[in-house]
C-alpha cells in the first residue's frame, strides 16, 4: 500500500551532500579556533524548563512571547525546545558548580536551535548555531578577545562583505534611567510611530530601534542614545573593549542604535553582518550577559559570548570545500562471472574492501548490481585512485589517472594499491 508523501516541516530542511561536507569544515575550524583559545566544548539537552528561556532570555522578548515551541511531557511539565544556547550554558554552569574552576569557564558549542519564526532564505525554524561563553570575568579583554575569535571563523569560511557593529548598553541602572527618557521621547512622538512600536513603548522601548517603519525611524533618529547615558565604570569598560579591537587590528563601527533581540545584554553588544545575506543580513552577534548566572540562581558571575547562523556562514562564506573524502580504491567485481561464480567473487571483493580498510585505505565495494562499464563509470564519478576488478582467479588493478592496468593475484591487490599510492606520494 502506497501513501502520501511526507515532507519535513516548514521551516526545517534535510543537510545532504556539499552541505554536509561545508558544515564538516566549519566544525573543523571553530574546533581549532576556539579550542586553540581554551574554550572546551558543551552539548546541553536539546529542550530545558521553559523556565529557564522566559527568565533567562526575558519575558518581553519575541523569542519568549511568540516564537518558543512549548509543550507539556507525559508527567505534564513545562519542556521547550532551546531557542538559544546562552541561558542553557549558564544553567550549566551553576549546576556543575564551574565557578569552583579557574575563571573564566570558556565554552563553546555547535547545535541546533528552534524558534517559531517566519521562515525564509536564511531564517528558520530548526537552525544551527556555533557559539562560544566565557563565565567568570568581566576583564574587557575577554570582550575583546571573543569578538576577535568569531571575526577569524567569519574570514576562514570566506565569509564576504563583513561589518562589526559595536556598543555598550551599560550596566542595570543606566539602563533603567535610559529606558525612561526614552519611553518620554516615544510618547511625545507616538503618533509617527508604527502601531507595534506604539504597543511596545511599556514592555520594550528599545526594540524601536529595529524598525524599519518611516516615522518610526525618523523618531528614533531624534531619540536620546544610551552610549551617551553610560556611567564612568561602562565608559571606561567600552573605551578599553574598543581600544584592544584597534590593537588586534579589528575594524568596526560604533552603532549606538544596536540592539538585540534578548534581554540579558549589558555593557558590550555586537553584530557581524554580511551584505551577501540580503534581508537577513545579521550573520552572528552577541555581548556580555553580566547579570544572567545570577537571574538563574547562581553566584554573581559575568558572562560574555556569542553566537553565529552557521547556515547563514555557509551561505555567505566561500565556495564548499571539494566534496567527499578521497576514494583510494573502489572494488568491483566481474558481475557475470563463470558459472556459479558470482558468490565466490563477491566474498573475495569484499575480502580485498576489508583488508584495504583495514590498510589505511578508504575504499568503497560495488553494491548496486552494475554492469562491469557502470562500475567503472561510478568508480571515475566517486573520484577513485584505483579500481580492482575481482574476478574468479585474477584481479585487474586498474589505475584511474593514467589508465594503465595490471592483473594480479586477486591476494596482491591490495598489496599493489598500497606501494601505487605510495610511490605517489
Ligand atoms: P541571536 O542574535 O538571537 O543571539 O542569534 C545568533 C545568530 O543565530 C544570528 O546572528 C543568526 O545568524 C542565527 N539565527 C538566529 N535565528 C535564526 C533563524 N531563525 N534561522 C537561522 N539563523 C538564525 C543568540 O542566540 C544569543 N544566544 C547569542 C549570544 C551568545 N549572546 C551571548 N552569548
Amino acid at each position: 500500500m502506497s501513501g502520501e508523501q511526507i515532507k519535513a516541516p516548514r521551516g526545517t530542511d534535510d543537510v545532504l551532500g556539499e552541505q554536509a561536507v561545508a558544515r564538516a569544515t566549519l566544525e573543523a575550524r571553530a574546533t581549532a579556533i576556539l579550542q586553540g583559545a581554551g574554550y572546551e566544548r558543551i552539548e546541553t539537552p536539546t529542550f530545558e524548563a521553559t523556565e529557564l528561556f522566559a527568565r533567562g532570555v526575558g519575558s518581553s522578548t519575541d523569542i519568549v512571547r511568540k516564537e518558543m515551541y512549548t509543550f507539556a511531557d507525559g508527567g505534564g511539565r513545562s519542556l521547550t525546545l532551546r531557542p538559544e544556547g546562552t541561558a542553557p550554558v549558564c544553567r550549566a554552569y551553576v549546576q556543575h558548580g564551574m565557578h569552583k574552576l579557574p575563571q573564566p569557564v570558556k565554552l563553546w558549542y555547535l547545535s541546533s536551535f528552534f524558534r517559531y519564526e517566519r521562515a525564509q532564505k536564511g531564517r528558520y525554524r530548526q537552525f544551527w548555531q556555533v557559539g562560544a561563553e566565557a563565565l567568570g570575568s568581566e576583564d574587557p579583554a575577554v570582550d575583546a578577545e571573543s569578538i576577535v575569535l568569531l571575526g577569524a571563523l567569519l574570514r576562514e569560511m570566506g565569509v564576504s562583505g563583513v561589518r562589526l557593529r559595536l556598543s555598550s548598553l551599560g550596566g542595570a541602572e543606566s539602563r533603567e534611567r535610559y529606558r525612561e527618557r526614552l519611553q518620554k521621547h516615544l510618547r511625545a512622538n507616538e503618533q509617527r510611530l508604527s502601531s507595534e512600536v506604539r504597543e511596545r513603548i511599556e514592555l520594550n522601548p528599545l526594540r524601536a530601534f529595529d524598525s524599519a517603519h518611516e516615522g518610526t525611524v525618523a523618531t528614533m533618529l531624534e531619540a536620546p542614545k544610551l552610549l551617551d547615558e553610560l556611567d564612568a565604570g561602562d565608559t571606561e569598560h567600552f573605551a578599553e573593549v574598543r581600544a584592544l579591537l584597534d590593537r588586534a587590528g579589528v575594524a568596526y563601527e560604533v552603532d549606538p542604535t544596536l540592539v538585540r533581540g534578548l534581554d540579558y545584554y549589558t555593557r558590550t553588544v555586537f553584530e557581524f553582518t554580511s551584505d551577501a545575506l540580503g534581508a537577513q543580513s545579521g550573520v552572528g552577534g552577541g555581548g556580555r550577559y553580566d547579570g544572567l548566572v545570577e537571574q538563574l540562581g547562581g553566584p554573581a558571575t559575568p558572562g560574555m559570548g556569542w553566537a553565529a547562523g552557521v547556515e547563514r556562514i555557509l551561505l555567505a562564506g566561500g565556495p564548499p570545500a571539494a566534496g567527499g573524502h578521497a576514494v583510494d580504491l573502489y572494488v568491483g567485481f566481474d558481475v557475470l562471472g563463470e558459472d556459479g561464480s558470482y558468490p565466490r567473487v563477491k566474498r573475495a571483493a569484499w575480502e580485498i574492501l576489508c583488508e584495504a580498510r583495514s590498510a589505511g585505505l578508504s575504499a568503497q565495494l560495488e553494491m548496486a548490481g552494475r554492469s562491469l562499464k557502470g562500475q567503472l563509470g561510478h568508480a571515475n564519478r566517486l573520484g577513485a585512485r584505483f579500481v580492482a576488478i575481482v574476478g574468479e582467479r585474477d584481479t585487474v588493478l586498474k589505475d584511474m589517472r593514467d589508465g594503465s592496468q595490471e592483473t594480479l593475484d586477486t591476494d596482491k591487490t591490495v598489496h599493489a594499491a598500497l606501494r601505487g599510492l605510495r610511490d605517489l606520494a
